[in-house]
C-alpha cells in the first residue's frame, strides 16, 4: 500500500490537531510517540485508535501485535511525522491514543489518592502517575490547571499509565481537600518541615489522600491548615528537599502501608466471624452457668436435647450441623446422654440418634432454663428486633451452608 504523504490527509490532519493542548481536549485523544511507549501504553491498558508508522521503518512484533489487537497500521511518507508532532528529532511511529473519560463526581475512588497541588513540571507529574499506578493506586487528583496530563511529557514520563488513571481536577485546592474529606479520606499533607515523622505519624484506619506540593513553594499554607496529618520524610545532611516524584513514591510506598495496617486492626474486632464467635462463646457462658444450678448437663448436651425432642429421630451429620461443632465434640456430648438413657442410636441405622422417654423429661425440666435465659437475653429487644435478629442470622447461616456445600464459591 502507498504511504500516506499528504499533510492534508485526514488521519495526519487530525493527529496534527492533537499537538495542542486544545486540540486534545477536543478530540479526547493525545499523541504516543515511539514503538516503546506505544507498547508501554498498551500494556497500561491504553486504546488506540490508530498508529502512522514511518515508510521504511518495520518492527515485526510491534505489527503483529497492533494488527492482533485490530489496530490499523498506516505507512507514512518520510519526515512527515516530525511535522505532525512539529519536534526536532525524526519520528519513527506516532500512535493516536484515546484519553480516559474524565473521572466524575459520582465515580467511586480508590482507598488512595495522590493530590498534586500545582506540581508543574511535566516530567514530576508523570513520573508521580508511573509510581502511583506502579504502587496500586489510581486516583489522582490536579488542582489547578497549569500542568496538562495529556501533554507529551507526561505521557512519555508515566510511560502511558497516565491513560489509565482516574484523574479529576478542581478549580482550587480547597475543593480538593473538602470533596476528598467528605468522601472519607484523611488528608496526609507532605511537606520536609512535617510536624510528624512520616513513620510514626498518627494514621487512622481510614482511606488517605496524600497532598504533594509545587516543586518551589510546596504546599499552600491553606491546605496545610486543612489537612488531618502534616508529615516529613527524615532528610540527612544539608538537603532542603527531595524532588517532589521521590516524595511522592516513598510516601505513597509507606503511608498506604500503613494504611492497610491501620484499617486491620480497626476492622478485625467488627468483623462478622468474630462477632458470632464471641457471642456464641457468651451465650454458652450463661446457658451453662444456668444448666449447672440445675444439673449435670452443659449447653451443648442441652441444645442437642433440644434439636432431637423436635426431630425424634436425627441423622449425626445433621446434629453436628445443627449445633455447629465438630464430629470429635458431638460424639463427647453424646456419650454423657447416652450413658443417663437420655438418647440412643436408631436401633435399624447407628448413623441416627433418637431421644427417649428420659430425655423427653429432661428437656421439658431444661425448657423453663431456656425460656428465661432467651428472655434475659432479649431483654430491651422489640419484638420486632427479636424477628429480625432471627431472619438476619438465619440468612447469615443459610449463606454459610450454601458456601461449605460449594466450596466457598
Ligand atoms: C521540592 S518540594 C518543595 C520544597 C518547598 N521549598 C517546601 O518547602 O515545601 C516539593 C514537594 O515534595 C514533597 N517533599 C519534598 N521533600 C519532602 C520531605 N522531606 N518530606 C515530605 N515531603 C517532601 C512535598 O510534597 C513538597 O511540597
Amino acid at each position: 500500500m502507498n504511504p500516506v504523504d499528504a499533510i492534508r490527509d485526514p488521519r495526519i490532519a487530525a493527529a496534527r490537531a492533537l499537538a495542542t493542548r486544545s486540540g486534545r481536549a477536543a478530540a479526547g485523544r493525545c499523541l504516543v510517540e515511539g514503538a516503546d511507549l506505544i507498547r508501554q501504553a498498551r500494556a497500561a491498558g491504553a486504546r488506540l485508535d490508530y498508529v502512522l508508522r514511518a515508510a521504511g521503518v518495520h518492527d515485526a512484533s510491534l505489527e503483529g501485535e497492533l494488527r492482533d489487537a485490530q489496530v490499523p497500521v498506516h505507512g507514512v511518507r518520510d519526515g512527515l511525522l516530525r511535522k505532525v508532532t512539529g519536534g526536532t528529532k525524526p519520528v519513527d511511529w506516532l500512535a493516536v491514543a484515546q484519553l480516559p473519560r474524565p473521572a466524575q463526581e459520582a465515580d467511586a475512588y480508590g482507598d488512595f489518592a495522590v493530590v498534586c497541588e500545582r506540581v508543574a513540571d511535566p516530567g514530576n507529574l508523570g513520573t508521580i502517575v508511573r509510581t502511583a499506578r506502579a504502587l496500586g493506586v489510581r486516583d489522582v487528583v490536579l488542582t489547578d490547571e497549569t500542568t496538562d496530563p495529556s501533554s507529551r511529557r507526561v505521557v512519555d514520563a508515566s510511560r502511558g499509565t497516565v491513560l489509565d488513571c482516574r484523574i479529576r481536577r478542581f478549580a482550587d485546592p480547597a475543593g480538593a481537600v473538602a470533596a476528598l474529606r467528605a468522601a472519607g479520606f484523611q488528608i496526609v499533607v507532605t511537606s520536609p518541615r512535617g510536624t510528624h515523622l512520616q513513620s510514626l505519624a498518627p494514621l487512622r484506619g481510614r482511606r488517605v489522600a496524600l497532598v504533594v506540593g509545587n516543586e518551589t513553594e510546596g504546599v499552600s499554607d491553606a491546605v496545610q491548615a486543612a489537612a488531618d496529618l502534616v508529615v516529613q520524610i527524615p532528610m540527612a545532611g544539608a538537603v532542603e528537599s527531595l524532588n517532589v516524584g521521590v516524595a511522592t513514591g516513598i510516601s505513597i510506598y509507606e503511608l498506604r502501608m500503613r494504611m492497610i495496617l491501620a484499617m486491620l486492626t480497626d476492622r478485625i474486632p467488627d468483623t462478622l466471624g468474630r462477632n458470632l464467635t464471641a457471642g456464641a462463646h457468651l451465650v454458652r457462658q450463661v446457658f451453662d452457668a444456668e444448666l449447672r444450678a440445675i444439673g449435670d448437663l452443659d449447653s451443648s448436651q442441652a441444645v442437642l436435647l433440644m434439636v432431637l425432642a423436635c426431630e425424634q429421630r436425627t441423622p449425626l451429620e445433621q446434629l453436628r450441623r445443627d449445633i455447629g461443632v465438630g464430629s470429635e465434640e458431638l460424639a463427647a456430648s453424646v456419650a454423657p446422654l447416652r450413658d443417663r438413657g437420655y438418647v440412643a442410636p436408631a436401633a435399624d441405622d447407628p448413623a441416627h440418634l433418637t431421644i427417649t422417654g428420659e430425655g423427653r423429661q429432661a428437656v421439658a425440666s431444661l425448657w423453663a432454663v431456656q425460656e428465661r435465659v432467651e428472655e434475659a437475653l432479649y431483654d430491651g429487644f422489640t419484638t420486632t428486633e427479636r424477628e429480625q435478629l432471627r431472619s438476619l442470622l438465619g440468612r447469615v447461616q443459610d449463606n454459610a451452608v450454601r458456601l461449605v456445600r460449594t466450596g466457598g464459591r
